[in-house]
């Protein structure tokens, strides 16, 4: 310690510190009482030592201790005891403890949480116990002994399903959500609406209330044996359950459909509808704009034959087509008409209606008959005779309705554009004159309409297949509809679906193939006749000429219809009117619904000064003096013209056609009650309504399409459909008139 002292003093003193320690005497003070604090220490650590030495003498000599036995058992309870040269060894715990085998303890398993998640684990002795699964859960109620097993055999509790049984109790079509151990009522599944409360019912159910398969832009159309389908929305194409947008409405989509029917393909002209995807050089683009539509070099306007290659234009008869075209290469023929579709144009054909007997000989030259019957002698024969009963040589037939002058009475009772004496109901409207057993007395008014013997309504009837005879009235599968006309009810070899007139033998698809022209105003010399071209297997109708006005009728007449069909005006020049009729009786009687593009007074102002306004119209035609220049002018004009023309509605819109659009035009007519209306679409947008018209001066008739002073007018993929059913909104306007 002094060392240690002198140290720290010479290290004090060789840093020359010492003048900074002023109190020296101190310091050495407190170090001397250090000094003896550890002096003090040092004894008595010298005395712990030699007692330490003490014990370790007693030490080596032991007193003698008794050596362990196992009696008593020195172990746990239950534990083995084994006796040993060098003592006694317990055995190992039992099951469910730990220790060394003198002490045992209680394990407790629930430390392994062998227990499901919120169910107590009891821990007895020995062993474990859980609980019940959980309210929601289902699964073993564990139990046992020991750590190990514990581990290996946790309690598994799985959640129930709730919504695999009956959907979990929520509402039908709504979504049961299974949650652990339990589940939720949710909103209705996609497709219906409603809640718990109200139910979920679906959102565009079909008419039968099954739910809807079609596409979101789609109708679905319930026929009658229940079955479903689906149609494209106005401006949609596909097949109803795929839809794409059609911006042309001629029923092809712009882009090619996920879907193998032939409307899913991609329209061959996206701009001017062409239903039937014409292509004549097969390039891909469809013939209504494809500038050289036959690929042979020459355009279109210059070409004779516009859907023949034909390099060489050779034209013998200088005609409008070519000699590659044209179906009487030696004869001048630009109507290129071919009666019976021989391929022999009607002006150099010796049998034009292919009946096997010549022209010259032949008393309907035109109408097949190889009877040549003719009841009048007047040398036109029954088949093609306008008065068939009375002798008329020349056919006259003022007013275009398809019985000749002398014959023709005009009186007609009940207004259905049947003459009385013509009438095979003459009491009951019945436009369409269907007779299906060809007994003389229309199915209207025919207690037995196929002559079968079972009566259509009353006992022993009503007769199960109402247009096929089927006296056994055989109806295996017992649905109500007799075997013989369960697929195709009036057995016309059109199955229902797709038979525009299910009930009606005559008429089977949309088909203007066959059509009268009208020309309303055959005396001017204002404008030439229109010229007609029919597309598409009777479902397209385009009209080529700036003409006057004139009509294309079909030649069925039907009671009620649903009429639709897209219109387009496919050029820039002029703008006049177009548009659609039906209705028709004669050239004197029928409904018009016409559109102008601008304002315009008509160029002749005799007989009167006729204003024509822009904007869709809707007149109904009962002229007391026919096609002539006074209908010409009613026609011409918007408003009422007395004796010719009443406006039955006008668009108030007064907005005119826009040049290359489409517009889709949907008429109901239910001449029975006179009920008219007419909705117009410009792409998917209804744009015009005539809302509910009653008019009953014409009680049906036929369906055409009409045209004034405008060239270039497509009228494409037209439909119409016999409907006789009112639609529902005649009832709400029916009711409202009342109270008025
Ligand atoms: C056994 O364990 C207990 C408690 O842990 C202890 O007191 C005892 O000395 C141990 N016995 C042996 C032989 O190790
Ligand atoms: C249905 O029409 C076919 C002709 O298309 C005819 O052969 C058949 O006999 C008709 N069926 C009945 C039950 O009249
Ligand atoms: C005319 O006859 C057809 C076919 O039998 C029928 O569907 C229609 O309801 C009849 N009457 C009228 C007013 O249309
Ligand atoms: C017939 O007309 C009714 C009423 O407008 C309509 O609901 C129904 O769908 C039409 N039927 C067909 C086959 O178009």
């Amino acid at each position: 310690f002094f060392a240690q002292f002198i140290c720290l003093f010479l290290f004090y003193l060789h840093f020359g510190i010492i003048k900074q320690i002023k109190g020296t005497n101190q310091a050495l003070a407190e170090i001397k009482e250090l000094l003896k604090q550890q002096i003090e220490e040092i004894v008595f650590l010298k005395n712990t030592v030699m007692e330490c030495e003490a014990c370790g003498m007693r030490y080596d000599n032991p007193d003698p201790k008794p050596k362990p036995s196992c009696t008593p058992n020195p172990c746990h309870p239950g534990v083995e005891c084994v006796e040993t040269d060098s003592g006694i060894k317990c055995g190992s715990c039992p099951e469910g403890m730990v220790g060394n085998g003198t002490h045992c303890t209680e394990v407790d398993e629930c430390t392994v949480l062998p227990c499901h998640m919120g169910v107590r684990c009891i821990n007895t002795s020995p062993g474990f116990r859980c609980g019940l699964c959980p309210a929601g859960f289902t699964g073993p109620q564990v139990q046992g002994v020991g750590l190990a097993y514990a581990k290996a055999n946790k309690q598994f509790c799985k959640d129930i399903n709730e919504c695999e049984i009956s959907n979990g109790g929520c509402v039908e079509n709504s979504i049961c959500q299974n949650t652990a151990g339990s589940f939720r009522c949710g909103p209705c599944k996609p497709g219906f609406v409603g809640d718990q409360t109200r139910g979920c019912k679906p959102e565009r159910a079909c008419g039968n209330g099954q739910p809807n398969p079609c596409h979101a832009s789609a109708e679905c159309v319930v026929h009658r044996d229940g079955n479903i389908e689906c149609a494209c929305g106005v401006g949609w194409a596909g097949n109803g359950y795929v839809c794409g947008p059609d911006t042309d409405i001629d029923g092809f989509p712009d882009e090619k459909l996920q879907c193998p029917e032939r409307n899913c393909a991609k329209d061959n002209c996206l701009t001017v509808p062409n239903s039937g995807q014409e292509d004549a050089d097969r390039d891909g683009i469809g013939d209504a704009c494809d500038d050289d539509a036959d690929g042979d070099g020459i355009l279109n306007i210059e070409d004779n034959c516009v859907l023949v290659p034909n390099v060489n234009q050779k034209n013998a008869d200088e005609d409008d087509y070519g000699d590659a075209c044209d179906n009487c290469r030696l004869v001048k023929n630009n109507d290129q008409k071919d009666t019976d579709l021989d391929g022999k144009g009607d002006e150099c054909d010796d049998d034009i209606d292919g009946d096997g007997i010549k022209n010259e000989k032949d008393n309907c030259k035109k109408v097949p008959n190889p009877d040549q019957i003719d009841r009048d002698g007047d040398n036109v024969g029954d088949a093609c005779d306008s008065c068939p009963y009375v002798r008329n040589p020349d056919q006259l037939d003022m007013d275009n309705d398809l019985i000749g002058d002398p014959c023709d009475t005009n009186k007609d009772s009940d207004g259905d554009g049947h003459q009385d004496s013509r009438d095979n109901c003459p009491a009951v409207i019945n436009s369409s004159q269907l007779d299906t057993d060809k007994d003389g007395k229309g199915d209207e008014c025919d207690d037995d309409d196929d002559n079968d013997g079972i009566p259509d309504l009353l006992p022993p009837g009503p007769d199960n297949c109402r247009l096929v005879p089927n006296p056994l009235q055989e109806d295996w599968n017992g649905d109500g509809i007799g075997n013989v006309c369960e697929k195709d009810f009036d057995n016309d070899t059109v199955a229902n679906p797709i038979d525009v007139c299910p009930e009606n033998a005559e008429v089977t698809l949309t088909d203007f193939r066959a059509y009268q022209t009208v020309v309303l105003d055959p005396e001017g010399d204002a404008q030439i006749d229109p010229n007609w071209v029919v597309l598409n297997q009777g479902r397209e109708i385009i009209q080529t000429m700036n003409s006057d006005p004139g009509l294309a009728i079909g030649f069925t007449a039907f009671n009620g219809v649903d009429f639709e069909g897209t219109f387009h005006v496919n050029t820039v020049t002029d703008d006049d009117y177009a548009g659609f009729i039906f209705g028709y009786q004669d050239s004197s009687s029928f409904y018009v619904v016409m559109w102008k593009q601008v304002e315009q007074i008509y160029w002749q102002a005799n007989p009167f000064r006729a204003v024509a306004e822009p904007g869709i119209q809707l007149k109904a035609v009962k002229s007391d003096t026919g096609p002539g220049e006074n209908l010409r002018n009613s026609l011409w004009h918007t408003g009422d013209t007395p004796n010719q023309v009443r406006l039955l509605w006008k668009d108030p819109r007064n907005v005119g056609w826009k040049d290359k659009t489409s517009y889709r035009w949907f008429l109901q007519h239910r001449p029975h009650d006179g009920y008219i209306r007419v909705r117009f679409y410009e792409g998917t947008q209804m744009v015009a309504d005539t809302g509910i018209i009653i008019d009953t001066t014409m009680r049906g008739g036929r369906l055409g399409v009409f045209c004034f002073s405008q060239e270039n007018i497509i009228w494409a993929n037209l439909r119409y459909r016999c409907n006789d059913t009112l639609p529902e909104d005649f009832d709400t306007y029916r009711a409202q008139q009342i109270r008025l």
